[in-house]
């Protein structure tokens, strides 16, 4: 199914599962990139994938960026409300449930994801996190209490310094998120084993929410 939802030009799939995943792509790629990836870490889940409303010289992106790692403040929280906006949209009219909406982040993506956990808390109900960053520092670190979020990084990210990921975890583990943190001798590109691990995690994690 495609772009019946105004807004963001966006995927979304039924599943044979009441879990919906939200796929957010890293910068550059589309609604389509991680559907495949989004299929193999939960098969029977309902995919909802947008594309980024930004574009860096025709790189689709969530939000814009002054430079590499350096975020535009004010477009990231705007866009951060419109993609909740679509999120909610989106679920009145596909009728999945948002309780059961799980985030899948890559790079970007991720970094939107932290950014809705932030300024949206609640509005997710778990979270997979792959080579993410702080999207911004909070003034008050919101509740987020046993939110089972799964955060993936490499110690050898030349895009996402290991310390900047790191201040993420410490905020997050600070709002009580239920955290599993990976880290790899890895660069910025997902490593098999890691979407391995992400994908028998997700699988306990959606056990426990039907
Ligand atoms: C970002 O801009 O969100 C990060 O630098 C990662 C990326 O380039 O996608």
């Amino acid at each position: 199914m495609s772009a019946r939802n105004p807004g963001f030009a966006h995927r979304f799939f039924p599943g044979e599962s009441d879990a919906t995943l939200l796929l957010l792509h890293g910068t550059g790629g589309s609604e389509d990139d991680l559907v495949p990836l989004g299929q193999q870490l939960a098969p029977k889940a309902a995919i909802l994938s947008p594309r980024g409303k930004v574009s860096e010289y025709g790189a689709a992106r969530f939000f814009r960026r002054l430079a590499e790692g350096v975020f535009d403040h004010e477009d990231l929280v705007f866009r951060t409300h419109e993609l909740a906006e679509f999120i909610e949209a989106a679920s009145d009219e596909y009728g999945f449930d948002l309780g059961r909406l799980v985030a899948v982040g890559y790079s970007n993506g991720a970094n939107i994801a932290g950014s809705l956990m932030l300024l949206h808390p609640g509005l997710l109900r778990a979270a997979v996190l792959f080579r993410a960053m702080v999207p911004f520092e909070p003034e008050e670190v919101p509740d987020l209490s046993g939110m089972p979020v799964f955060l993936a990084a490499g110690r050898r990210d030349q895009m996402i310094p290991p310390q900047n990921t790191q201040r993420l975890v410490e905020i997050l583990t600070e709002a009580g998120a239920d955290l599993d943190v990976r880290w790899r001798d890895t660069g910025h590109g997902l490593t098999y084993e890691e979407v391995a691990e992400a994908k028998e995690w997700l699988s306990r994690e959606l056990a426990k929410l039907s």
